[in-house]
């Protein structure tokens, strides 16, 4: 069996987030209050992390490294929606193959110990705790995210792409909600946790729903609602929403690539040099994320620091400028689904990827006349530079109205922020009249 972290080794934010306990915000069918030991220190996706910012590299994320691969063939069993009995002893979840039996419970996986109800939940040596630079918006969720990579195999550092992952890799993002997020530590409530797993016939997806005693989450292909979530924002403000657990199927939505015959090829999104470039927290020593990796045996190739792309932390305006930081956030926002091949951007030829927003083009929504948006989206153009009020990237952005909003997936809430950040970055572009 692999050891849970030692106190003081290696553990990072996102283990410290969940060691948070127990259901705090009350909600429709789920609800469960109750109060638990506090955690220590918290940490919240859209902070503002002490780094320096560097140059900003930027992805097209096309290439088509999801799917096929790795080396070793399949013809084992394929891990289904259903459990298998899991087998994970001391050379982790894998089966000899390198792949990964799915179980109905998140800890047959054994990527943790504890639970949030007791103790924490823990990831064990060898699931490494990560956070990006700049995260998605999730209707304010806390999200923690770890990353396993078989022992005995190492990932290949990518300047542009998701890092190159071997077969068995399990990536881990745990969404929760404090009660109040003014005390982000105290009450919080652990929702989901979804889980990546990169096996011998490529990615597969799938979505993990806590109980409401917090003992164990459970498979749920078929996604979930939380009706009536409540929380206080950082602003005081109370907000209340229906929150979306995204079925399985749903994943792919955002987590694709088109292959040559336009079929969609899941992969990962985040995993990548520039938003994995920070530091953080790893048993009480601040360390760079990717040379930490690197540490471990766990990655090749990584170039010396002063060389590693950067994308910055979007609402750190020390980080960067403006017009980088806003690009940023739509890259990680918006650019799985618009950009080249994925089927939204190749539908709506809208991309808004880091480098395609780095000429302010048609293609980057400028003066661009909508395909599909119908009436009531804000105005005729995708973005018109110096009025962020007429421009639909904006309003659609801003709306919490169904069939509207952009995401149209993953998000109920506005995010106050990334709106603002998006009009000031609209109306600092040269005013220009578009026909
Ligand atoms: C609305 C788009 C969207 C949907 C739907 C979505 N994801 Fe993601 N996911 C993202 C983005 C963007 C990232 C990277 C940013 C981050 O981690 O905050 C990400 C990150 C992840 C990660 C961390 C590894 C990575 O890709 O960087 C996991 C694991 C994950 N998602 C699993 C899932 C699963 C499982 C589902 C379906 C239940 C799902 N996601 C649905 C957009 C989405
Ligand atoms: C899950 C995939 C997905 C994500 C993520 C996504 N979009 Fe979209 N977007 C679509 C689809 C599909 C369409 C076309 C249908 C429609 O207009 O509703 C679209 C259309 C649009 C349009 C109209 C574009 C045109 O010229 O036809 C705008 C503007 C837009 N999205 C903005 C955004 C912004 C801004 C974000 C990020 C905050 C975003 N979208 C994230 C799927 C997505």
């Amino acid at each position: 069996m692999r050891r849970p972290f030692n106190a003081g080794v290696g553990l990072g934010l996102a283990a410290v987030l969940l060691t948070a306990a127990v259901v705090a915000c009350s909600g429709g069918d789920d609800d469960a209050p109750g109060t638990g030991p506090d955690a220590g220190t918290s940490h919240e996706d859209s902070g503002t992390p002490p780094v320096d910012s560097g140059t900003v590299d930027s992805g097209v994320d096309a290439g088509v490294d999801a799917g096929t691969d790795a080396g070793v063939d399949s013809g084992t069993p394929d891990a289904g929606d259903d459990a298998g009995t899991p087998d994970a002893g001391d050379a982790g979840p894998g089966l000899p193959d390198g792949s990964v039996v799915i179980p109905t419970n998140l800890s047959d996986l054994k990527l943790f110990t504890g639970s949030p109800a007791a103790g924490g939940l823990q990831p064990v040596e060898g699931n490494v705790p990560y956070t990006l630079t700049t995260p998605l918006f999730s209707d304010y969720a806390l999200k923690s995210r770890t990353l396993y990579i078989p022992p005995g195999k190492t990932a290949g550092y990518q300047p542009k792409d998701v890092l190159d992952l071997p077969v068995g890799t399990l990536i881990t993002k745990t969404f929760s909600f404090p009660a109040d997020f003014r005390e982000p530590d105290k009450n919080v409530r652990v929702i989901e946790t979804r889980v990546l797993v990169r096996q011998p016939g490529g990615w597969e997806a799938y979505p993990y729903f806590w109980n409401d005693a917090q003992t164990e989450a459970t498979l749920a292909v078929g996604g979930r609602v939380v009706r009536g979530l409540k929380f206080i924002g950082a602003d005081g403000v109370e907000r209340t929403l229906d929150y979306l657990v995204p079925q399985k199927n749903q994943c792919s939505q955002c987590h694709h690539v088109l292959d040559a015959q336009q079929n969609q090829v899941l992969l990962p999104i985040g995993v990548k040099a520039r938003y994995l470039n920070r530091d953080n927290d790893y048993g009480g020593q601040q360390l760079n994320q990717l040379q930490h990796l690197a540490d471990l045996g766990k990655l090749t190739g990584l170039p010396p620091a002063i060389q590693l792309p950067r994308a910055p932390d979007a609402f750190n305006t020390e980080e960067a400028g403006l017009d980088v930081r806003a690009r940023t956030y739509l890259d990680i926002n918006c650019a799985h689904c618009h950009r080249r091949n994925a089927t939204a951007g190749e539908t709506s030829r809208l991309f808004l990827d880091i480098d395609s927003t780095e000429t302010l083009d048609l293609n980057a929504g400028i003066c661009k006349r909508p395909g599909s948006a119908g009436s009531g989206v804000g105005g005729e153009f995708d973005i018109v530079p110096g009025d962020h009020a007429v421009s639909i990237l904006w309003y659609r952005l801003n709306t919490e109205e169904s069939g509207k909003m952009m995401p149209q997936i993953g998000r109920a809430l506005r995010h106050d922020e990334g709106s603002q950040l998006i009009a000031d970055w609209i109306d600092n572009m040269p005013a220009r009249t578009c026909k």
